[in-house]
């Protein structure tokens, strides 16, 4: 199949494409390098640079005649999309929404988008939460999330495209940049192999669904499949705090610093914890890779990445 990967250049997106291009399809990057890096790019794929927002994005559409699109683009930072809104709302709702009217325009058959488990639910009432709890997300980015899998609906029932949306829990894993704002089993890597203390915001109690980058390629991977519709959670269905990621990092690093607690991020969701049965149930999806062993694979690539600068 012929497979656009938008964010192709991004962490998550570069290993969809790897792994799409290992198994046979053609791969297409649509990407503007705004948080993504050239050297994520496969070879082997196209690689367009361009905004998705771009008026070229439906000629682009119209020439490369792409069976599904993966979309991965996106501003994908909480306290960014807080800050500015519109901007957030520009790159996550308008640039998908040229997407998709290119999409419907030149007859592509599946949309895969990249939701988030982790901020579409809001405060939740169940733990795990499971994809029938009430979304009330507390960030413009989390709302944008849910706009795109509204859109994404109403493009399925008015259009015939198939879409599945994943919401993903919080993912981690080799490529993920460890001096971004978000991240932070990536940012804590980061500093205690340079020798900086990382600082943990507010008690480190507040707790997260960490998926491992493996996992949400074979969930997309599932994904390409006609029966693998509608919306799923890809987490874990495990609560884990970051205080328990700072020490778990400082053995796998052999980091010296101790516990460093800074203010609470105002407004910082305190749980987040996701169910993935329903996908599991329709594909046999389940989480192969249990957070220990991520983190050790996770330093291991860091370690190697730092050795080789
Ligand atoms: N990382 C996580 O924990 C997580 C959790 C839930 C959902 N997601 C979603 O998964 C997707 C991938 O996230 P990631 O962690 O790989 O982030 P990333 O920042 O590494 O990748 C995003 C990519 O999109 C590109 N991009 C951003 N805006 C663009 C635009 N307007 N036009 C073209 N390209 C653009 C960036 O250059 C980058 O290469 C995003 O949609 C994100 O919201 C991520």
């Amino acid at each position: 199949m012929k497979i656009c990967v938008t964010g192709g250049a991004g962490f998550i997106g570069s290993h969809l494409a790897d792994k799409f291009i290992e198994l046979g399809h053609q791969v297409v990057i649509i990407d503007n390098l705004s948080s993504g890096m050239l050297e994520n790019i496969n070879k082997e794929a196209k690689f367009i640079e361009i905004d998705i927002n771009s008026d070229k994005i439906d000629s682009i559409f119209r020439e490369e005649k792409f069976d599904i699109i993966c979309h991965q683009a996106a501003q994908m930072n909480v306290r960014f999309s807080v800050d500015d809104p519109r901007n957030d709302a520009m790159n996550n709702i308008v640039g998908s929404l040229n997407l998709y009217e290119a999409a419907k325009n030149h007859k592509v058959k599946k949309v895969i988008f990249a939701s988030s488990g982790g901020t579409i639910y809001g405060e939740q009432y169940v733990f795990p939460a499971d994809e029938s709890q009430p979304t009330n997300p507390c960030s413009p980015y989390g709302i944008a999330k849910l706009a795109n899998e509204k859109y994404l609906y109403y493009y399925s029932q008015s259009y015939g495209i198939a879409t599945t949306m994943l919401r993903y829990g919080n993912v981690y894993g080799p490529r993920q940049n460890p001096k971004g704002e978000a991240g932070v089993v990536a940012i804590f890597i980061g500093k205690m192999l340079s020798g900086e203390q990382p600082v943990i915001n507010g008690d480190g109690l507040i707790t997260r669904d960490y998926v491992f980058i493996d996992d949400v390629v074979s969930a997309n991977v599932k994904s390409l499949d006609d029966k693998v519709e509608g919306i799923f959670n890809v987490g874990t269905g495990i609560e884990t705090n970051v205080n328990y990621i700072f020490n778990k990092l400082k053995e796998l690093t052999g980091a010296s610093c101790e516990e460093f607690h800074g203010p609470a991020k105002i407004g910082e969701q305190r749980r987040s914890v996701i169910s993935p049965q329903k996908l599991y149930e329709i594909c046999g999806w389940k989480p192969s890779v249990d957070f220990d062993e991520g983190l050790r694979l996770t330093v291991e690539y860091y370690k190697a990445a730092k050795a080789m600068q």
